[in-house]
């Protein structure tokens, strides 16, 4: 009797077990399911007619200077066949809207604070998330490029996610451009560097950026390069974790395993060290705490002589500064996203949650994300266009066929 106590007390925890565990499992794919067609919905029929207007008005007027099929547009009433995946979530959520009143308005934000909170008009990312709370205004934004790349790669940008967050990007170049004097007044910062693509020029623009950062009295400093769509709400979501008198150094490692050089700064090259670094060509952020600590070794053009002593490339001496000398350990993230690595393998649903994306157009190879959006390869060939039409659908489509 005893035995067959044990026994069906047993099965009753087997049975219990397997049954929770079913049940975690169909929760799980619920919320997977969902993410997924909430990442793929691009046209959302909410009520944002207060914000768009409002957005016409400044910024996004950028992008009227475009091609006529960039122009921002009223939202679509139908969208392509693949949007049709999502329309039954979409009326549940529109239903879940009429219940409440949006969100903004039990806020009662300032007319003034509504261009910054379309930024976050998303069921994904919302304002205080994270633990800090960080404004568009705490970022420094630096985006590096070079003369012949003013109109190749610039104007893509300032069609789309620059036009969000111009007060606070700043362009670092190497030659002067009436063009894009006008576009971003003296927010294009001539390094007066030479344009030649070598480890001295590279550095002696990082230096520039970092000088300028450290004058800005922003609270973070963030690199990036002109092949690069920053997500304005993931970044934003992502630094609101951290505190920025924290040290903070975050971006995607370019190698699986850390650099080790000869320690030249310290030791005078008798010893060596083994440093991360996070690759310039997907972006990077630090810290104001961090970077004042890096003043030694940066400022002032200490950047340059920095990379020099060491031989490495520009952001590699950030990873020394930080890692090698500084013992600060850099926070690898898999949100940011080079040219260099293999782009059409980033799972369509997580597109839209990356902080930073690329695109590699050779001609030997193209490497571009896997997006389905309104934009066709041709009249979007990175694909940009139609991720910050996917991201800021009430505001930023092209006209639909026929209108
Ligand atoms: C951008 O900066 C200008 C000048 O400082 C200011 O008047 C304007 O309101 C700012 N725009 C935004 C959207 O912050
Ligand atoms: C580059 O040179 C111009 C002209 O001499 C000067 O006004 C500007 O401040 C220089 N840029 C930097 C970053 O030093």
């Amino acid at each position: 009797m005893r035995f067959h106590g044990s026994a069906n007390v047993r099965l009753c925890f087997l049975l219990a077990l397997s049954l929770c565990t079913s049940l975690l499992l169909l929760v799980g794919l619920q919320q997977w399911a969902r993410q997924d067609l909430l990442a793929s919905i691009p046209w959302r029929s909410g009520n944002a007619t207060r914000l768009r207007s409002s957005l016409h008005g400044q910024g996004l007027a950028a992008t009227s200077a475009g091609s006529s099929s960039t122009r921002p547009s009223p939202i679509p009433t139908r969208g392509p066949p693949w949007h049709q995946v999502a329309e039954a979530l979409r009326g549940s959520q529109n239903s879940l809207e009429e219940k409440e009143p949006p969100w903004r308005e039990r806020a009662g934000v300032t007319p003034e604070e509504e261009a910054a909170l379309l930024l976050w008009d998303t069921p994904l990312h919302r304002p205080g998330s994270g633990k800090h709370n960080v404004k568009l205004s705490d970022i420094f934004i630096a985006v590096k490029t070079t003369r012949k790349y003013h109109k190749a790669r610039l104007d893509l940008l300032f069609q789309t996610w620059i036009s969000l967050v111009q007060n606070q990007t700043f362009i670092f170049t190497d030659g002067e451009d009436k063009e894009l004097r006008a576009k971003a007044g003296g927010n294009m910062i001539n390094t007066n560097c030479s344009a030649a693509y070598t480890r001295q020029a590279l550095c002696c623009k990082m230096s520039v950026e970092y000088d300028k950062f450290i004058e800005s009295k922003k609270k973070w400093f963030c690199h990036f390069d002109d092949d690069n769509y920053v997500n304005i709400r993931s970044l934003v979501h992502l630094l609101s974790t951290y505190s920025h008198t924290q040290d903070v150094y975050i971006g995607r490692p370019s190698l699986d395993h850390p650099v080790e050089a000869l320690e030249r700064v310290r030791s005078g090259g008798s010893t060596s060290v083994k440093f991360w670094f996070a690759t310039g060509g997907a972006g990077f952020c630090i810290s104001r705490g961090l970077a004042l600590k890096m003043s030694p070794w940066a400022s002032f053009g200490n950047f340059i002589s920095t990379a020099e002593k060491i031989r490495l490339p520009d952001d590699c001496t950030i990873g020394y500064i930080i890692e090698g000398l500084l013992e600060v350990k850099m926070i690898h993230s898999d949100l940011f996203h080079s040219h260099l690595e293999n782009l059409q393998q980033l799972p369509a649903p997580t597109i839209l949650k990356q902080v930073t994306l690329s695109y590699g157009n050779s001609d030997m190879k193209r490497n571009v994300l896997r997006v389905q959006g309104p934009f066709s390869q041709v009249e979007d060939p990175s694909r940009f266009k139609s991720i910050h039409c996917l991201l800021y659908h009430d505001v930023w489509c092209p006209p639909e066929d026929g209108e």
